[in-house]
């Protein structure tokens, strides 16, 4: 019995009430239950690549297996693998790392959550262009850090400007996040584009770098990936080069993450993953030593087929009444303007009043799961995937038609 002047506290602790679970995962879940119930739905809410883990992948991870490679290995990775994520940024980028340089997590998502709580102080102020990744704001809140977030209008191709980027900075900016090709926008930053925000950063030497370059190998129409301390190498010591094996090489259910930085952080996020998850999966790193240092060619030949889905999605985007849909340069979404169907009512009625009630009339009318744009700190909008076959791509934008044509 509680004592007469103690109030039961709630077990669940006040950080809590501060964060939300991840939206795509929520959309994602929704259409999986509704499935489940005999409905026929498409999901286009789900950030993974619907191919599968290249078979030279699968099988080194057999042979890991025979060699006993099922121990618990150093906190932030195995020397093998830091290596092949030194050869890689090499390799693709230019980028020197040495294996010290180098930390390895569950996911790209431990990665980047690893940085930020090893780095923010209360009060500590992380800019993040919008829109972005759920999980950069939800991360900066846990760390009692404060996400100030800069739009990044359709208009400029959902790119941050340079002017906006020096308005956004204070004395307290610990971070700037960048994102390129972007979830949920598909816009990815030229050299040029990047030189100039980074010419805006070198003149703020207290803010660091976070850029997550997950989408690395998700460009088309010509479109060369950039970095920033590639591009302005006097970045380089303040900067976290975030990189990982879940969109390249289709291994999303493997969860390997990993950054090249300067010592001190790296060695700080290996701290606090020694008090959290320790090393990832010994196996699954066994899988990414031989996806990074492994055959290639595929992820040209994917990537080609993905930038035939960027067009089927756009141009049936487009002929949908109410909305618009901007051409993106990279990534596995679209990110339709849907401003023309808010005001609108469905057949039974109800008002469109947000991109919300938009996906949510897509799931109920016609069985489409998208992820709306409030998720995403911009509105009015919402995410397409096309990480889906064509034909289930087609049958999912006839039904978009279908269900904005249906609005009055
Ligand atoms: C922009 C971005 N960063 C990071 C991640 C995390 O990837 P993972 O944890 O699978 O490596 C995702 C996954 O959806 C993403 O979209």
């Amino acid at each position: 019995m509680n004592a007469p002047d103690m109030k039961p506290r709630s077990i669940i602790a006040a950080r809590m009430a501060r964060i939300k679970q991840s939206p795509s995962n929520a959309a994602n879940q929704r259409a999986t239950e509704l499935k489940a119930q005999g409905r026929d739905i498409i999901s286009l809410a789900i950030g993974e690549p619907d191919f599968f883990t290249p078979d030279n992948v699968k099988q080194s991870v057999i042979e890991a297996m025979a060699r006993n490679q099922t121990r618990y290995t150093t906190v932030d990775g195995t020397m093998e693998l830091k290596k092949a994520i030194c050869a890689k940024f090499k390799r693709e980028n230019g980028l020197d790392y040495a294996p010290e340089q180098i930390t390895v997590g569950t996911g790209g998502k431990q990665v980047i959550f690893n940085a930020m709580m090893a780095t923010l102080d209360p009060g500590d102020e992380v800019i993040v262009p919008a829109p972005h990744w759920v999980s950069y704001t939800d991360m900066t809140l846990l760390g009692e850090g404060t996400p100030v977030l800069v739009p990044c209008p359709e208009s400029k191709g959902f790119k941050l400007q340079p002017e906006d980027l020096e308005r956004a900075i204070t004395p307290k900016t610990k971070w700037f996040t960048l994102n390129s090709p972007c979830n949920p926008s598909g816009a990815a930053y030229s050299r040029d584009d990047l030189k100039k925000l980074t010419d805006v950063l070198v003149r703020h030497p207290h803010v660091w770098v976070m850029t997550d370059d997950m989408y690395e190998h998700l460009l088309y129409d010509g479109h060369r990936f950039a970095t920033p301390a590639v591009v302005e190498p006097r970045l380089y010591d303040r900067t976290l080069t975030i990189n990982g094996v879940s969109k390249a090489y289709a291994m999303t259910g493997w969860r390997i993450g990993y950054a090249g930085g300067p010592v001190e952080l790296i060695k700080a996020m290996r701290k606090l993953q020694s008090q959290s998850t320790s090393n990832p999966s010994s196996i699954s790193q066994a899988a990414a030593v031989e996806a990074l240092n492994g055959p290639q060619h595929f992820i040209a030949e994917r990537a080609a087929i993905f930038a035939q889905r960027r067009d089927v999605a756009v141009e049936m985007l487009n002929a949908a009444p109410g909305l618009r849909c901007h051409k993106p340069e990279g990534a596995f979404y679209v990110f339709p303007n849907c401003a023309g169907v808010i005001g609108k009512r469905t057949p039974d009625g109800k008002e469109i009043r947000t991109d919300g009630d938009f996906a949510l009339y897509l799931l109920e009318s016609v069985g489409v799961a998208v992820v709306h744009g409030e998720a995403y700190s911009m509105s009015p909008y919402f995410r397409v995937s096309y990480a889906t076959s064509m034909e289930q791509l087609k049958e999912g934008m006839s039904r978009i038609q279908r269900a904005c044509a249906a609005l009055k």
